[in-house]
């Protein structure tokens, strides 16, 4: 088996993958030693036909649940009933009501991005990505219950934590009262975010809701639990910190992704330019244009086969179990692989190609429906899947619109909790009108 540290992670999974070619592989991290699966047909045994016997509580969900709690990023019946009660908000009828308010607050958020750029000095995609999907997701999902100058710390807080997981998610054997680096970090982060939310948590429980009555908080408060109980102020806020998390940081890490493709391939980048001229012109974006901005979404998809921002989605097996000949037994971690699915070439034809026009409504149907997995399968298949294409592409025609957008420098990828540039993602904007 490999060593983890030559060529880095990222360079270990390729190797792994290529050698797997699609076939459950074992990786040799010490006492660790998890399967990684990459098969479409795997991926439907696990995800799909088998789900009851793979839940999450793998490394990755036990660390998260130390800030995220047992809600929507848990697993089980609390987790069932955190879901009931979200889904609505993120139903398509819920997202078309809601989109003239997401379009208020992208350009509001383009706005500012431009005073920033004005300055001639190149501005960070994944800080200007960050905010505007936290000021798309503010008045959704908090009713503009949290304050807006604690917007930003709340964002750094739990990207702090995030990241100080790691250690915990690389030694997931490591019992939790032995110290490793990154827990001091940890604690002060989600001692911050603890802060900010327990307050809004009790204004809106005292009848302070700022929304109208649809936003996520006021949706949690009103929603009642396993145990058929209302959810408690603790339970609260642990889906909503579940939800910022999801919500903002995989999104704003993928917009990131977007300028650095569109960069590294300007005749897709023309193109996408043309449309957005095309559909919405000097007009304000609207909810109509987005089904009609169709390269762009097929651009955003190529986008997040190539960069899958969620690299790895771990399950443990809680019996025995054989996969296509392979045996997996109790207890097991297995590390199923976006990553190396949309690279398979078994599945993809001439994978490392960045080509959007394989996601023509005709590609899409000769597809194994688990070929193409950024947001996961099954039961917990993300919930903000359209309102990440809705958003996503809103985004990107906003800032097209304005601007022309160039990368300062190369930028390549770097394995941590997800996929993520491995240098900032400088920006130049030049206004184009
Ligand atoms: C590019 C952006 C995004 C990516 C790549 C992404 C990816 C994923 C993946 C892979 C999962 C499945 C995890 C699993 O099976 O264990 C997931 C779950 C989830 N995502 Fe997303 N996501 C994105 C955006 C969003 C957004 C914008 C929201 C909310 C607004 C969101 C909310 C959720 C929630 C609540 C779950 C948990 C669902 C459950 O367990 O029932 N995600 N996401």
């Amino acid at each position: 088996m490999r060593d983890l540290h030559r060529g880095g992670p990222l360079h270990m999974l390729q190797q792994v993958g290529h050698d797997a070619d699609g076939a459950i592989a074992r990786l040799d991290l010490g006492p660790f030693r998890p399967f990684l699966v990459s098969h479409p047909d795997h991926l439907k045994h696990i995800l799909r036909d088998r789900s009851d016997n793979y839940p999450r509580g793998a490394a990755m969900w036990d660390a998260l649940g130390r800030l995220a709690g047992k809600g929507i990023g848990g697993e089980g019946a609390q987790w069932h009933a955190s879901r009931e009660i979200l889904k609505p908000a993120f139903s398509a009828r819920h997202l078309s009501s809601a989109s003239e308010q997401m379009i208020d607050s992208i350009l509001g958020a383009v706005q500012d991005l431009g005073r920033r750029a004005a300055t001639g000095r190149p501005v960070d995609a994944g800080r200007e990505m960050t905010r505007i999907v936290q000021r798309v997701i503010d008045p959704l999902f908090f009713g503009r219950l949290v304050p807006a100058e604690e917007g930003d710390r709340l964002g750094d807080a739990i990207a702090t934590a995030m990241g100080s997981l790691l250690w915990r998610m690389a030694m997931p054997f490591m019992p939790h009262s032995i110290p490793v680096p990154g827990d001091r970090a940890f604690k002060a982060a989600t001692r911050t975010v603890n802060e900010i939310l327990r307050p809004v948590v009790h204004q809106a429980r005292a009848g302070g809701a700022g929304g109208d009555g649809n936003d996520v908080v006021t949706r949690l408060l009103n929603g009642v639990g396993a145990d058929g109980a209302p959810l408690t102020d603790e339970q609260v806020c642990d889906d909503i910190v579940a939800l910022f998390v999801a919500g903002s940081e995989s999104s704003a890490i993928a917009l990131s992704w977007v300028w650095v493709a569109l960069a590294q391939h300007p005749h897709v980048a023309e193109e996408v330019v043309r449309e957005v001229d095309a559909v919405v012109g000097r007009d304000r974006p609207r909810y109509e244009h987005i089904r009609k901005l169709n390269y762009t979404q097929m651009v955003l998809k190529e986008v997040l086969r190539i960069y899958s921002v969620g690299w790895a989605v771990p399950r443990v097996a809680l019996e025995d179990d054989v996969i296509d000949g392979v045996a997996v037994p109790a207890g097991a971690t297995l590390a199923i692989s976006p990553y190396l699915t949309h690279r398979l070439d078994s599945v993809w034809p001439d994978p490392h190609r960045f080509d959007p026009t394989r996601f023509t409504p005709e590609r899409n149907r000769s597809r194994h429906p688990l070929a193409y997995v950024p947001f996961g399968s099954g039961v917990h298949q993300c919930l903000g899947e359209a309102f990440f294409g809705q958003e996503a592409a809103l985004i990107v025609a906003a800032i097209l619109g304005h601007y022309r957008v160039e990368l300062a420098a190369p930028v390549g990828p770097k394995l941590s909790l997800t996929l993520q540039p491995r240098e900032p993602v400088e920006l130049i904007l030049t206004p184009r009108r």
